[in-house]
């Protein structure tokens, strides 16, 4: 939504590095983190600041990163067709932003950025001062160094390359993010020279610049440093996603959810927990997923776009994908419940059962080695072991419809189309291709013949 005091908020972000140290046909910023892109983090980042304008400066494999991110709304792309530096890539967005903008400048590879982190600086630059972004760390290598006179005013930004040793020992280092208004920003980009070590264009050179017209200078020291991190290799990819992950434990361990490990919880998407869930360690959660109150994840678990109701377990290695599993259910352990597999109240699922398109109404139990497919259960209803619905005839999917209370003895196949009314029975091992009136029994076994004295073969020597 866009709120009218923050119409002119231009958010750019700086993603047309090649990311070399990859070693990847990827651009980097499609790198995943928590299951998805590195820049769409930072393009929903920017968004929840309510920017009227985000626009990505992009350049290897620009259309790719459009692909993959595009799709999202007011998102502008601009190409730098070469990359001579984050001075001359901001650059190449300035003609699109209204002069009378805010501009915050963001970076693709700097995915765990924070809003509140961001909004200090916001508040600078409306104020018409240049907010920067700055960390204090313990091996500050690589980044470029504040610099700042005898009185502690910042003067300047000097990159490690082009730093003196005393320089060197500073640890106040740039974090590369700043917000200021369009106004100055694009006098001072043209002002730029790239008369460095590299030869580069460098954004950090506005700086000094502002210092030169009288623009204060406002440091916000950031206090996570995760959120300014930047991910240049597989290494740092990794670290980040761990420091994301973590987010995610504390999250829901804040909202009353017990965590087992918090450095086994994987989170590719959302989750929202209801109080005093349990997840196990080694639970993956993808897509959206919903647990109501006192919900129990076993070890191994994948659970991707499902709900799980109130009170329900979800035991150890089961994989769950578009299930609704209801209140007080049990799931597991080793079961599979495939999209539009829908558990209601106190049913269970037990191991190696896969279930998929199929209401297994309350109470209802399919305990072991069963596959209910295209199937509509009602309550009440023992599905023996091993039982199978037959749904598919090599060219079309039919259903099964179970009645409330019947009994379908092990090893069944339910041959579909086909309906097995209320509180019938269905003896073990029967093939049942034709409707089961309610209350009746229902046996396809072949009759077993008895040979008396019956001699095993013996082995010829
Ligand atoms: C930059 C800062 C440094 C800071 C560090 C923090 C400059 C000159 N230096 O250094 O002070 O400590 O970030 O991480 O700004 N990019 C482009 N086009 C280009 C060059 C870069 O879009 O021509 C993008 C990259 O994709 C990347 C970002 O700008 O997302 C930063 O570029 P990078 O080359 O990684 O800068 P650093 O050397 O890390
Ligand atoms: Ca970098």
């Amino acid at each position: 939504m866009i709120h009218a005091e923050n119409a002119a908020l231009c958010v750019v972000v700086l993603a047309a590095g090649q990311g070399k140290r990859m070693v990847s046909s990827r651009p980097k910023v499609l790198h995943s983190l928590g299951g998805k892109p590195m820049l769409a983090h930072v393009l929903v980042t920017a968004q929840s600041l309510d920017a009227s304008d985000v626009l990505v400066v992009h350049g290897h494999g620009g259309a790719q990163v459009w692909d993959a991110c595009g799709a999202g709304d007011r998102v502008r792309w601009v190409e730098q067709a070469q990359q001579l530096g984050t001075g001359h890539a901001l650059a190449q967005a300035l003609p699109h932003i209204d002069p009378s903008a805010t501009v915050l400048v963001l970076y693709g590879d700097v995915p765990l950025i924070r809003s509140q982190t961001l909004k200090p600086l916001l508040d600078a630059a409306g104020a018409g001062h240049l907010g920067l972004l700055t960390v204090e760390l313990p091996d500050p290598r690589g980044y470029g160094r504040i610099i700042r006179d005898t009185g502690g005013k910042i003067q300047r930004i000097v990159e490690e390359r082009d730093a003196d040793p005393a320089q060197c020992q500073i640890n106040e280092s740039n974090t590369g993010i700043m917000a200021v208004k369009a106004e100055p920003l694009s006098r001072w980009l043209g002002r730029i020279g790239n008369d460095n070590d590299q030869g580069e264009f460098y954004l950090t050179d506005v700086v000094a610049m502002a210092v030169a017209d009288g623009v204060p200078v406002v440091p916000i020291m950031v206090q996570d440093q995760s959120e300014v991190l930047g991910v240049n290799d597989r290494l740092q990819l990794a670290k980040l996603e761990r420091a994301l992950q973590r987010r995610h434990a504390e999250s829901l361990m804040r909202h009353g959810v017990t965590v087992i490990d918090p450095e086994r919880l994987d989170v590719r998407g959302q989750v929202v927990a209801g109080r005093d869930c349990v997840i196990d360690v080694n639970v993956v959660f993808e897509g959206r997923v919903e647990l109501a109150d006192r919900v129990v994840i076993g070890p191994n678990c994948v659970i991707r776009d499902s709900r799980i109701g109130a009170d329900s377990q979800i035991f150890a290695n089961c994989v769950l994908e578009g299930a609704t599993v209801a209140d007080h259910c049990q799931v597991g352990p080793f079961a599979r419940l495939r999209p539009d597999a829908d558990l209601r109240s106190h049913a269970k699922a037990g191991n190696f059962v896969e279930i998929k398109k199929a209401v297994v109404g309350e109470a209802s139990k399919v305990n072991h080695l069963s596959y209910i497919g295209d199937a509509r259960i009602g309550s009440g209803v023992n599905v023996g072991a091993g039982t199978i619905t037959c749904n598919y005839d090599g060219a079309n999917k039919h259903l099964t419809v179970i009645g409330d209370d019947a009994f379908i003895g092990s090893n069944t196949a339910l041959v579909a189309p086909v309906t097995v009314g209320e509180g019938s029975t269905v003896g073990a091992g029967s093939t049942i291709c034709g409707d089961v009136q309610p209350e009746a029994l229902a046996v396809t076994r072949a009759p077993q013949r008895t040979i008396p004295n019956w001699r095993r073969p013996t082995k010829k020597r």
